[in-house]
C-alpha cells in the first residue's frame, strides 16, 4: 500500500507517493502559472490552476510509481498558507486568490487594529495581524471590490481549496487556519471574538480538524480526474511549513528547522504558546495535536535568486549561478543583499520594506551580485534563528531543507552565518512529504512515532574558519542597513 502526499506550493503541486516505512516511490511536479503582479507588491493565483496542476501532479506520480488508485490508502494536503480564496452560492471562485506575499491590505490591517484593538488581536489569535494574513486580504475584498464580496459564501485556503475539489468538503486544518488572523491558536478553534469584531460570518469559514484527522474522502467526480479511488481518505494536512516540519521531524523540542523555499522559514517545535512579544516571529498550532510551533519567514529567500535569474541571468540554472558566486570571496567584496523583494516579515513586520544591494562599486563583478544574494538570504535566516533563541526556545541543531539545501555551497554558508551544525536529511521532500507522513500517522497511531520510523539525517556541515567569524561580523553591518534604508521606502512610491 502507499500514501500520497500533495503540496500545493507556489511554483508548483507536487505529488509524492511513499510506502509504510516512508520510503519515497514516485515524486512529480506539475508548475503553476506564474504570479499575477498587476502592481508592486501584489501577488495572485488562480485556483483553478492550482487544482489543473493538483491533478497532473497526481496522476503523474501514480504513473511514475506504476502504482493505481486502489493502492492509495490515504491523501495529505500540504500548501501555501495565508492565501485568500472566495467561493460563490455554487462553490465557484468569485475572483483569483490573493497569495501568501500579496503586501496590498496595509489599510485593512490598520482598520483591524482601530477595530478590534491590537491588543485583542494578540489575545484572541495570539499574533499581530500582518498584511500576508487571510483576514485584511478578505477585507480588501470588502473595501474595493464590493460586487466580489456580496457573493462570499465560503473563504478557503488554498490547500483547502484543492480538498474542496477533491471531497466536497470545506474543510481545514488547525496549522494553516493559524494564519488566517481569525483563528484562536491558543484553543484551536476559529476565534468567535475575531470574527464578531471584524463582522465575518463564522458560517463563510470551514471546519476545522487536527491534522492527521480524516476530513472527508476523494469523490467519484475526483476519482475520475485524479485517478484515485472513490473512498480514499484525505486527510487534514498542514500548512506547508508544517507540514515541512514534519517532514524534517521537528516534532520535538531543540531541533530546528530552516527550509529555503520561495520564503524562508525556521521553524520550532514548542510543547506550549510561546509568543515573541513584539510579534516578529508566528505562534501557530503545529500538525502534531496538541503541540505548537514559532516560525520566523524571510519572504523572499529562494525568490531572490530567482529573480536574480528571470531578469539578470535569463537561461541560467541555479548550479551554474551558485558556482559563479563561488569566485566572490566571503562577504562579496563588500556587497549586502537585502532580500526584501516582497516587503518583509521577521524581523521587521513592515510591508514598505524593499530589496536592495549596498556598497555597490564598478569594481563588483556578476559573481559578487550573486554571491551577496546567497549571503543575503542566509543573514536574513539568521535573523529569525536569533528570536527564536532570545524567545529561549532551545537550538541543538539545524536542519536544512527546501531547494536552498540543495547546493552544497548555500549549505556551508548556512552553517558558517548560523555559526552551528547544519544538517540534512535522507528525504529532502519537504512539506509534500509531511503531507504523506500526516496521511500515514493514522497508521502508526501518531505523527511523532511516524516520523521516529521515516526520519534520518545523512548529511551535516560545520561552521568552518575563517568565514564564520567574518560573517558573525558581517551580520552586524547587515542589520544596520535596513534602519538606515527604512526612511526612505515611503517615499518610493
Ligand atoms: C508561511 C508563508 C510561506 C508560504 C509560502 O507563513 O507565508 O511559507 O506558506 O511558502
Amino acid at each position: 500500500m502507499f500514501w500520497l502526499g500533495l503540496d500545493i506550493g507556489t511554483g508548483g503541486s507536487r505529488a509524492l507517493l511513499i510506502d509504510r516505512e516512508g520510503r519515497v516511490h514516485a515524486g512529480f511536479t506539475a508548475a503553476h502559472e506564474e504570479m499575477m503582479m498587476e502592481r508592486p507588491l501584489w501577488a495572485e493565483q488562480r485556483p483553478e490552476n492550482w487544482w489543473d496542476a493538483a491533478q497532473a501532479a497526481i496522476q503523474g506520480a501514480l504513473n511514475q510509481a506504476g502504482v493505481s488508485g486502489d493502492q492509495v490508502r490515504a491523501v495529505g494536503l500540504s500548501g501555501q498558507m495565508h492565501g485568500l480564496v472566495i467561493l460563490n452560492a455554487s462553490g465557484s471562485v468569485i475572483r483569483p486568490s490573493l497569495i501568501w506575499c500579496d503586501q496590498r491590505s496595509q489599510p485593512q490591517v490598520d482598520w483591524i487594529n482601530a477595530t478590534a484593538g491590537a491588543d485583542n488581536v494578540l489575545q484572541w489569535t495570539a499574533n499581530p495581524v500582518l498584511t500576508g494574513f487571510t483576514l485584511p486580504k478578505l477585507l480588501w475584498v470588502r473595501d474595493n471590490e464590493p460586487e466580489n464580496y456580496d457573493c462570499v459564501r465560503n473563504v478557503l485556503l488554498p490547500k483547502d481549496y484543492v480538498r474542496y475539489q477533491l471531497t466536497g468538503e470545506f474543510a481545514s486544518e488547525v496549522s494553516d487556519a493559524s494564519g488566517t488572523a481569525l483563528f484562536d491558536v491558543v484553543n484551536r478553534r476559529w476565534s468567535a471574538d475575531m470574527c464578531a469584531r471584524v463582522q465575518i460570518p463564522v458560517e463563510w469559514l470551514p471546519k476545522v480538524y487536527e491534522s492527521a484527522e480524516v476530513t472527508g474522502v476523494v469523490s467519484p467526480p475526483a476519482a475520475a480526474v485524479t485517478g484515485l479511488k472513490a473512498g480514499t481518505p484525505v486527510v487534514g494536512g498542514g500548512g506547508d511549513q508544517a507540514s515541512s516540519a514534519v517532514g524534517n521531524g521537528i516534532v520535538e523540542a531543540g531541533i530546528v528547522s530552516c527550509t529555503v523555499g520561495t520564503s524562508g522559514v525556521v521553524f520550532a517545535h514548542t510543547e506550549m504558546p510561546v509568543y515573541d512579544p513584539k510579534g516578529r516571529v508566528h505562534t501557530f498550532c503545529h500538525a502534531a495535536p496538541g503541540k505548537w510551533h514559532v516560525m520566523g519567514v524571510t519572504q523572499g529567500a529562494g525568490l531572490s535568486l530567482q529573480w536574480f535569474r528571470n531578469h539578470l541571468a535569463p537561461g541560467s540554472d541555479y548550479d551554474a549561478l551558485t558556482a559563479e558566486a563561488m569566485q566572490a570571496p566571503a562577504g562579496a567584496n563588500g556587497l549586502f543583499w537585502l532580500p526584501y523583494l516582497m516587503g518583509e516579515r521577521t524581523p521587521h513586520l513592515d510591508a514598505s520594506a524593499r530589496a536592495a544591494w549596498v556598497g555597490l562599486t564598478a569594481k563588483h563583478q556578476r559573481a559578487d551580485l550573486i554571491r551577496a544574494v546567497l549571503e543575503g538570504v542566509a543573514y536574513s535566516q539568521n535573523d529569525c534563528l536569533e528570536i527564536v533563541e532570545q524567545m529561549g526556545v532551545p537550538v541543538r541543531s539545524v536542519r536544512l531543507s527546501g531547494g536552498g539545501a540543495g547546493s552544497e555551497f548555500w549549505r556551508q554558508m548556512f552553517a558558517d552565518v548560523f555559526a552551528r551544525k547544519v544538517t540534512t536529511l535522507a528525504t529532502q521532500e519537504g512539506s509534500a512529504y509531511g503531507a504523506a507522513l500526516l496521511a500515514l500517522a493514522n497508521e502508526y497511531g501518531s505523527v511523532s512515532e511516524v516520523c521516529k520510523v521515516a526520519i534520518r539525517e545523512v548529511s551535516s556541515v560545520e561552521p568552518r574558519e575563517p568565514d564564520c567569524s567574518f560573517y558573525r561580523n558581517a551580520h552586524k553591518t547587515y542589520q544596520a542597513i535596513y534602519p538606515a534604508l527604512k526612511p526612505v521606502y515611503g517615499l518610493l512610491g
